[in-house]
C-alpha cells in the first residue's frame, strides 16, 4: 500500500517535471546541442525509478527534487555503461529484466557527456592528483602503513582507508560482478582513481543525488577536507570578517542563480567558491581551484607557481593567479585595500619560509650529515618538531595571513612557530656539544 502510493507519487513528480521542461523560460546553462541530446524519459528510465522508489526511496526523493529530473536527466543517463565495461554490474537481484548494463560507479567522464568543461578545468585543477601524489610518495605510504598501521597483516590500511583516502581518494577495485571491493569502497576523496583509469569525484561538492550549485557555493561543501591542524581553511574562514558576515546574514542570500549570474548583492560576503571559483564580475566559473593561486603555501617551502605541469608541486601561474584572485576582491573592495591586503601576506609567507623554514632546515641538514638524526622520524624529537614546524603551524601561519584570519595567523600560527624554532635551537645545540642523540 505506502509502496503503491510511492509509485503514484514518483509518477505524478515525474508528469510535473516533464510539462515544466515544456514550459521552461529560463536560458539554459548548456548550449542548444546539448540541451537537444536529452531525451524525454524513456520507458527504460521509469522502470528503474519506479523499482528504486521502493528500494531506494531517498535516493529517488533527493534526485527527483533536483536539477537533473527537471530536464529528464535520469538513474540510466549516469549509471548505464558498456556491457564490456570492468564497472557492468552482474547478479543484482531485481535487474534480471533490465536491457542495459548498468554500472554502480559513475566516474566523472559520465558527466563531461554533458558537462564537458567542468570535467576538462577539474582535471587540470590541485584536485585532480589528490590521490595519485599520496600514492606516488614512499614517505606517505610508509607514515600510512608502516607506523600508522604498523605493518598488520591484515588491518595495517585502516588508517588510509578511514583517514586520507576520504578526503584524497582512494583506487578504486571492482571484483568480478562489477561492484566494488570493501577495503576500496565507500571512497568520498576528491581525487578517486577508478578501474577504467578515469579520475575525481564530482559529488564531493555537488552531493549526489541532488548535484546543486547552491550546495557547492557554501562554505561547508569544502569544510570536510580543508580543516584540522594541517589546513584549517574553514576555521580561518570563520574567524575572518567575510566568514563573520556570511554567519549572521547568509541566511537571506540568493544562492541558486544560475552560473556566471551569482554576484555581489545575491551575497554580501564571499564564501571559499567566491574567491576560488564562482563567476564574478568579468571572471568565468573555473573547476580549477589552482587558477587563481599565487603561492604554493602547502609545501615545506612556498614559491610562487611557475610549473605547467599538474602533478607539480608548484603548479600553476602565479602572476596571472594574483591578477585573477585581486580582481575578485576588487569586485567589493578597493584596489588600495585589495593591493595592501596582499603586501603584508606576502610579508607573511615570505616571513615563514626566510627565517623559520630556513633556520630549521639548516639544522636539520647539519644534523643528518654528522649522522645525529634518528632513522624513525615519528621517534626523534627535532624531526617532530621539524615538521610540526612546516606542516601545521606553518601552514597556520601563511593561510591565516593569505585569507585575513588573524587567530590563525598569530596564536596558532607565528606564536607557535617561534615556540618550535626555540626548541630546535635547543635540540640542535645539545647533539652538537655532545655528538650524540639525546
Ligand atoms: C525491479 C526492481 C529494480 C529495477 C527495475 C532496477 N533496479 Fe537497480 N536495484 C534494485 C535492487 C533490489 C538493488 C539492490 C539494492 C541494495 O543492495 O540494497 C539495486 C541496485 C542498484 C544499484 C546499486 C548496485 C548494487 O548492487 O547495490 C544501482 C546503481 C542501480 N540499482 C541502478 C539501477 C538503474 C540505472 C536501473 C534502470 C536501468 C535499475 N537500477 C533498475 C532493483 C531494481
Ligand atoms: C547525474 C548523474 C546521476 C544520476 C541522474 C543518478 N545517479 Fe546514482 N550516482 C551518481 C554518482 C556520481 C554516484 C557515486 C558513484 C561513485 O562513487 O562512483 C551514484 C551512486 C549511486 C548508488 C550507489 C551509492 C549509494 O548511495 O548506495 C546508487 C544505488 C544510485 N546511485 C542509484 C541511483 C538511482 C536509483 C538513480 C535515479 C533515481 C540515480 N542513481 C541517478 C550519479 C547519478
Ligand atoms: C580531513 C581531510 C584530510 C585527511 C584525513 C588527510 N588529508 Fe592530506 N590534505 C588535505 C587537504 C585539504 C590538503 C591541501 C592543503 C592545502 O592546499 O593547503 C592536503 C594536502 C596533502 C598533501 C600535500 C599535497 C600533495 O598531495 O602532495 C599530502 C602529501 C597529503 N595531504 C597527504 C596525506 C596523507 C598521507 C594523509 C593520511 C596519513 C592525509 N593527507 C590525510 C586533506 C586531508
Ligand atoms: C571543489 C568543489 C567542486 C567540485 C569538486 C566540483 N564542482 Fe562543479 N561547481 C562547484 C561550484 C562552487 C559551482 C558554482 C560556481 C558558481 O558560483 O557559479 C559549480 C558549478 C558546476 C556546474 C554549473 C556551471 C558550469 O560550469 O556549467 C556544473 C555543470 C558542475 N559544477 C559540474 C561539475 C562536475 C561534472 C564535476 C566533476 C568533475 C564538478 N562539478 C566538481 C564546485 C565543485
Ligand atoms: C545526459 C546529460 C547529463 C549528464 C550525464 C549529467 N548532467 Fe548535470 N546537468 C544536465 C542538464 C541538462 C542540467 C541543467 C542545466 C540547466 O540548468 O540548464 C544539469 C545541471 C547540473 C548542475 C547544476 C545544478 C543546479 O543546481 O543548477 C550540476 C552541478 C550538474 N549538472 C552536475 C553533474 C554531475 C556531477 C554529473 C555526473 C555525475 C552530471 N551532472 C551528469 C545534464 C547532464
Ligand atoms: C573531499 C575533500 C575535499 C573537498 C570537499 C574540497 N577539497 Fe580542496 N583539496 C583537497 C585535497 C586532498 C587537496 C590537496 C590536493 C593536492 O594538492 O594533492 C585540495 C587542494 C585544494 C586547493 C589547493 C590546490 C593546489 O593547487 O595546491 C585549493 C585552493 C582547494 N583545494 C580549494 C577547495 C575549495 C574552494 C573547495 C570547496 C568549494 C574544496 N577545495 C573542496 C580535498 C578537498
Ligand atoms: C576572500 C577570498 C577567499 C576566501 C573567502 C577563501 N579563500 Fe582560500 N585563498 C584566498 C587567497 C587570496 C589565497 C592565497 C592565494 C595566493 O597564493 O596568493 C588562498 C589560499 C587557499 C588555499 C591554499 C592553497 C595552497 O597553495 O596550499 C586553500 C587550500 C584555500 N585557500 C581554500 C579555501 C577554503 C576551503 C575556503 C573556505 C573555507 C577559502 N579558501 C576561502 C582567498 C580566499
Ligand atoms: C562579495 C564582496 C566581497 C569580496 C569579493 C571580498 N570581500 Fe572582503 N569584505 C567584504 C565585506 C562586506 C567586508 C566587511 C567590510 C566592513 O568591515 O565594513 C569585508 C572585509 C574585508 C577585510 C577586513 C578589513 C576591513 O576593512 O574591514 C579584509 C582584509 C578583506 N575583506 C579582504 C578581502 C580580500 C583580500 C578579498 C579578495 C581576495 C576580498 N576581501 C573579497 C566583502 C567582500
Amino acid at each position: 500500500m505506502k509502496s503503491n502510493k510511492l509509485i503514484v507519487v514518483v509518477t505524478v513528480l515525474l508528469l510535473i517535471s516533464s510539462v515544466l521542461v515544456a514550459c521552461s523560460s529560463e536560458p539554459p546553462a548548456l548550449s542548444e546541442e546539448e540541451q537537444a541530446e536529452i531525451k524525454e524519459l524513456t520507458e527504460e528510465a521509469k522502470t528503474c525509478i519506479e523499482c528504486h522508489s521502493t528500494e531506494t526511496p531517498g535516493i529517488v526523493a533527493i534526485w527527483d527534487q533536483s536539477a537533473h529530473a527537471e530536464v529528464a536527466v535520469s538513474c540510466l543517463d549516469c549509471h548505464t555503461v558498456d556491457p564490456d565495461s570492468p564497472l557492468a554490474l552482474s547478479g543484482v537481484e531485481g535487474h534480471e529484466d533490465i536491457k542495459v548494463s548498468v554500472s554502480m560507479l559513475v566516474p566523472p567522464a559520465v558527466c563531461a557527456e554533458c558537462h564537458e568543461n567542468a570535467v576538462e578545468q577539474f582535471h587540470a585543477s590541485g584536485h585532480e592528483r589528490a590521490y595519485l601524489q599520496v600514492a606516488a610518495s614512499d614517505s606517505m605510504q610508509a607514515l600510512m602503513y608502516h607506523h600508522e598501521g604498523q605493518d598488520h597483516p591484515e588491518l595495517s590500511g585502516a588508517s588510509a582507508e578511514t583517514g586520507c583516502y576520504q578526503c584524497h581518494g582512494n583506487e578504486i577495485v571492482v571484483d568480478d560482478t562489477g561492484h566494488p571491493t570493501a577495503d576500496t569502497y565507500p571512497s568520498s576523496g576528491v581525487g578517486n582513481l577508478y578501474p577504467d583509469g578515469d579520475v575525481g569525484n564530482c559529488s564531493v561538492c555537488h552531493t549526489r543525488h541532488s548535484f546543486s550549485i547552491a550546495d557547492a557555493r557554501r562554505p561547508e561543501a569544502c569544510a570536510s577536507c580543508h580543516l584540522g591542524p594541517d589546513h584549517p581553511d574553514i576555521e580561518i574562514y570563520e574567524a575572518s570578517k567575510h566568514g563573520q558576515i556570511y554567519h549572521s546574514d547568509g541566511e537571506n542570500w540568493v544562492w541558486d542563480r544560475p552560473p556566471g549570474e551569482w554576484e555581489p548583492g545575491d551575497y554580501t560576503a564571499p564564501t571559499c567558491a567566491t574567491c576560488h571559483m564562482s563567476g564574478i564580475g568579468d571572471l568565468e566559473v573555473t573547476h580549477n581551484i589552482s587558477e587563481r593561486l599565487y603561492w604554493n603555501l602547502w609545501a615545506k617551502v612556498s614559491k610562487p607557481r611557475t610549473d605547467p605541469d599538474v602533478m607539480g608541486t608548484y603548479y600553476g601561474d602565479g602572476e596571472t593567479g594574483r591578477e585573477l584572485m585581486t580582481q575578485v576582491c576588487t569586485e567589493c573592495h578597493s584596489t588600495t585595500l585589495a593591493e595592501s591586503f596582499f603586501v603584508s601576506g606576502d610579508k607573511a609567507v615570505n616571513l615563514y619560509n626566510d627565517v623559520y623554514f630556513a633556520k630549521a632546515e639548516e639544522m636539520r641538514a647539519e644534523l643528518a650529515e654528522l649522522g645525529l638524526l634518528k632513522e624513525n622520524p615519528w621517534k626523534d624529537e627535532f624531526q617532530i618538531i621539524y615538521y610540526y614546524l612546516w606542516h601545521h603551524e606553518g601552514r597556520r601561519a601563511r593561510q591565516g595571513a593569505m585569507m585575513a584570519g588573524a587567530d590563525w595567523s598569530h596564536w596558532h600560527g607565528f606564536f607557535e612557530l617561534m615556540q618550535d624554532l626555540y626548541k630546535l635551537e635547543d635540540i640542535y645545540q645539545l647533539r652538537i656539544e655532545t655528538g650524540v642523540i639525546e
